[in-house]
């Protein structure tokens, strides 16, 4: 683990901080009257290397003894942008709190600490956050006893960790997406010292078992890795996120069958790049198809996993897949575009028509299999045509839904430095055009299930009408039925009675619930 300080200097003006002291322990910087202790900051050069440090994996980084009624008789409240990794990631956050004694609330005016768990993937993602300090600026004055903190992506940016010591002053802790685990020692710094306290590695660090983690609902997540080592040339997590590190199959497992044995209906794998799952093992072959089929044996009635790239997706895994049980016929598979000119400069490994061969394998061994991907629009230099080649790839694969972005640029990204001579109007009018065929395709998809029986797993009210349940298909499909609360949690057969473009009604096919058999 590297813990080197460096200065600011280079990204913003630093001529009213004074250094107060500067050690192994790092160093304390006065600004406008603020103390600082950074222990280490985000670093893009060493972020950008792939070292071959051998990662360990640590059993035993539970919460102090000493820290365990830190929190006893306080609230702490964790607002959480990005993805899936970052949700999962504030369940661990929970987990610790209240190990340390801390209770949640949802209310920001009884918090004794509340934290940002940030997403840096675009500049919108960015903006909100920086809204919402400004937002929490007023709270801190009113209640200068509590504690605020930043964590998740965007703590890893150097820019942005000048920019909250320079504007953000009133912030009391910043921490990185791998020091997770040292939140309670950081916390209970920032506390005593009064000090803003700022610890981020940027080298990506072991792999840390067995922290305490607060799950809710029916539905869980697994991390099977973290990290990422494709660099796609628009994006920020192999930054953000460090190198590809894969949790030890039998830790994956045994957390599957321990959530099995606590009767979680649903597990979604979570990765990045989940089938890059084991290519980091030396001392074993074990790849995802692997996981994937020791997985299958588990009794949990689904599996899901996210999110796939497209080049690793190797046959043993399609075969496996078809294997289907508790494997859902649901693969997110984003292609990004479908031009193979933009996606060779993307850096994305594949072309049109390879992606075009993986669907059509996928398809002959899950001939129903529902399609769902990421889409940029507007990156760097995208042509009309190339616009277009992804029309006619959207529509050729079919796709049930996509999330589609507008292309942002990514301080310290190759693409950032592409000359870009897209106007942001057409962009915004290839999103509209591309948006509305998906929806087109959506609901064309969603009329073809019409009359069907489908299985459904009953999640809760519906948010806009509470006489409405709703739940998801094996296929992620989001489901509107009429009934009563008991079924929440519970499988049931229903039958398609109306398509909508982003949802189905249905109704119960027998009164009784069934179990679904894994
Ligand atoms: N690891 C996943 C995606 C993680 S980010 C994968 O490779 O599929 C989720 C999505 O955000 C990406 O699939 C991409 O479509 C989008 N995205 C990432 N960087 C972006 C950027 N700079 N601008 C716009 N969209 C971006
Ligand atoms: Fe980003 Fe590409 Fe890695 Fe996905 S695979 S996280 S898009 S670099
Ligand atoms: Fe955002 Fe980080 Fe996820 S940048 S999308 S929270 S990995």
């Amino acid at each position: 683990m590297t813990k080197e300080t460096k200065d600011f200097s280079k990204y913003f003006d630093f001529s009213g901080a004074k250094i107060i002291s500067e050690d192994e322990q790092g160093k304390k910087i006065r600004i406008g009257g603020r103390d600082i202790h950074i222990m280490s900051e985000p670093n893009y050069r060493q972020e950008k290397q792939r070292g071959k440090e051998e990662v360990r994996v640590l059993y035993d980084q539970a919460v102090p003894e000493e820290l365990r009624s830190l929190g006893n008789g306080k609230h702490y409240l964790i607002y959480t942008y990005g993805c899936q990794m970052n949700e999962h990631d504030t369940e661990v956050m929970k987990g610790m709190f209240e190990q340390m004694g801390y209770t949640a609330t949802e209310d920001r005016n009884e918090a004794d600490v509340i934290l940002l768990n940030t997403c840096a993937i675009r500049e919108n993602a960015e903006d909100k956050v920086f809204g919402e300090l400004g937002h929490l600026k007023h709270l801190k004055t009113e209640k200068p006893g509590l504690i605020l903190g930043v964590c998740g992506c965007m703590s890893q940016e150097e820019s942005v960790v000048g920019r909250i010591l320079q504007k953000h002053a009133f912030v009391d802790l910043i921490f990185g997406t791998h020091n997770i685990h040292r939140l309670p020692q950081l916390l209970s710094d920032a506390l005593f010292s009064k000090e803003m306290v700022v610890e981020v590695w940027s080298k990506e660090g072991d792999i840390i078992e067995n922290l305490p983690k607060k799950r809710e609902g029916m539905r869980a997540w697994v991390n099977i890795m973290y990290g990422c080592d494709k660099f796609c040339t628009y994006c920020i997590v192999p930054y953000t996120r460090g190198k590809e590190r894969s949790r030890r199959p039998e830790d994956v497992i045994a957390e599957v069958r321990e959530l099995a044995r606590q009767g979680y209906k649903e597990i979604t794998l979570l990765g990045q790049n989940v089938n890059a799952y084991g290519k980091d093992f030396e001392d074993i072959s074990y790849r995802f198809g692997d996981l994937m089929a020791d997985i299958q044996k588990i009794a949990i009635p689904r599996i899901r996993f996210t999110t796939s790239h497209p080049r690793d997706f190797d046959d043993h895994l399609i075969e496996v897949l078809g294997r289907r049980g508790n494997l859902v016929e649901h693969i997110h598979l984003p292609v990004q575009s479908g031009s193979t000119e933009i996606l060779k400069r993307m850096s994305r490994k594949y072309t049109r028509e390879s992606y075009l061969e993986l669907v059509r394998k996928i398809k002959a061994v899950i001939p129903d299999v529902v399609l769902t991907s990421d889409i940029i629009v507007g990156f760097p230099g995208e042509t009309e045509e190339q616009f277009e080649d992804t029309l006619s790839l959207v529509r050729e694969v079919g796709y049930d839904s996509a999330y589609t972005f507008i292309y942002s640029p990514r301080a310290g990204t190759p693409a950032a430095g592409m000359e870009d001579n897209v106007p942001m109007e057409v962009k915004k009018q290839r999103l509209r055009r591309l948006n509305d065929l998906i929806g087109e395709l959506s609901r064309e998809r969603n009329e073809q299930l019409r009359g069907q029986i489908v299985e459904v797993l009953v999640e809760g009210e519906s948010k806009n009408n509470a006489d409405v349940l709703s739940g998801r298909t094996r296929t992620n499909k989001l489901v509107h039925i009429e009934g009563p609360k008991e079924w929440i949690g519970q499988f049931i057969q229903v039958r398609v009675t109306e398509a909508q473009t982003w949802y189905i009604k249905a109704e119960p096919v027998h009164q009784q619930t069934a179990e679904a058999v894994s």
